[in-house]
């Protein structure tokens, strides 16, 4: 049992994960997210499925980041690092910013301008990085990153580094600790690709060590707009509402396409409408709030559901009783802008009761 000041994913996993009595763990207590049950979503797939999603906004920054994160700076920090750097949609610039600030390091965020949801950018100035706005879009600003990680004057935190993936793997040990086995389907947002990769390696790690009998079937969704694994072919111009996954060249693209084909799931896309209706879903449903981009799991499950049993054998051929896992990756308080987005307006009145009344309807 670790103590209340070693709590973090790398306190719980050691011995699963590249760290050693040299490595000053630089934690924020992050993981143990809750994997909720949803009886609406399991009685939608119908059957006897049991639907969970791995709620992974509730981690220190607002996003599953922040395991890889806990890594990659905890081995900065043993290398001697002075300053780490990242491109970043928002969410990995949010999650490096905190650690470095807790490991007294510097750290550099390249974003594409325009491009971030407000809590993200806040969160970078906030925790203390310098924030760099690039002209372009996020495979741009990893490009960049490349380059001026090549010298070693930056350590590189974005998921080309190792050690993100070895962190990020340790939501699947959850998950299996959890369930006490592998869900038979697990459906996640994609986008620079880094996750999927380590979900694989998490499942597959397990697997070899007998805490699971089992493996999952993969099943990624891309923003239709910024779907280069889905097409084939890098995308020049990305574009969707879910800022988080706007990327056109993904690093981990190989990593993905390993894990779909070795699991025998798939990759998939869903329209920007589809995404926000799903966030509005499971919000309103489920009392689960998540931002645009991790919504492409939930909207990617019922495309599935609401098509023809031959044009999704992957849901047709799971077992009756299938666990199916959702991972929401970030939290929807990041994106402030989803009011205007979504319509919403609130009734007004003024302040008396009659007033109150008339605009409820139950006077
Ligand atoms: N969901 C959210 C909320 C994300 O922020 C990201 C990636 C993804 C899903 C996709 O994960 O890249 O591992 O396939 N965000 C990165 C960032 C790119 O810079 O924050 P992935």
């Amino acid at each position: 049992m670790s103590n209340r000041h070693d709590r973090g994913v790398i306190s719980r996993y050691r011995s699963y994960l590249p760290v050693s009595d040299a490595t000053p763990v630089v934690s924020l207590n992050e993981g143990s997210t809750p994997l909720i049950y949803s009886a609406k979503l399991s009685s939608l797939v119908g059957r006897e499925a049991e639907v969970y999603v791995k709620y992974e906004g509730l981690n220190p920054t607002g996003s599953f980041k922040d395991r890889g994160m806990t890594m990659a700076i905890s081995k900065a920090v043993e290398r001697g690092a002075k300053a780490v750097i990242c491109a970043s949609t928002g969410n990995t610039s949010a999650a490096a910013a905190a650690y470095a600030a807790r490991a007294n390091i510097a750290c550099v965020v390249l974003l594409p301008a325009g491009k971030i949801a407000a809590g993200k950018l806040l969160q970078a100035f906030i925790y203390g990085a310098k924030v760099v706005a690039i002209e372009g879009n996020f495979d741009e600003a990893l490009r960049l990153v490349r380059e001026l990680g090549a010298d070693g004057r930056f350590e590189i935190v974005n998921s080309i580094n190792p050690f993100r993936i070895e962190g990020q793997k340790t939501a699947s040990f959850e998950i299996i600790d959890e369930l006490d086995e592998a869900p038979d389907l697990h459906i996640l947002p994609v986008g620079n690709a880094g996750n999927i990769t380590a979900y694989w390696k998490g499942y597959r790690e397990y697997r070899e060590i007998g805490k699971a009998g089992t493996l999952p079937k993969m099943l990624g969704f891309q923003a239709a707009g910024s779907a280069p694994i889905f097409w084939g072919h890098v995308v020049e111009k990305p574009e969707t509402i879910a800022t988080a996954i706007r990327i056109g060249n993904p690093a981990s693209w190989e990593g993905a396409t390993t894990a779909i084909k070795e699991s025998g799931g798939g990759i998939d896309v869903v329209t920007d409408e589809e995404i926000l209706q799903a966030q509005r879903w499971l919000a309103a449903e489920e009392g689960i709030f998540v931002e645009p981009a991790s919504a492409a799991s939930v909207a990617g499950l019922m495309k599935y559901v609401s098509q023809s049993e031959e044009a999704t054998p992957l849901l047709k051929n799971l077992p009756l009783a299938a666990k199916i896992v959702l991972t929401v990756t970030g939290n929807g308080l990041k994106d402030p802008e989803a009011p205007t987005v979504h319509g919403f307006k609130a009734l007004e009145a003024a302040a008396d009761i009659q007033s109150v009344a008339r605009v409820l309807g139950v006077n």
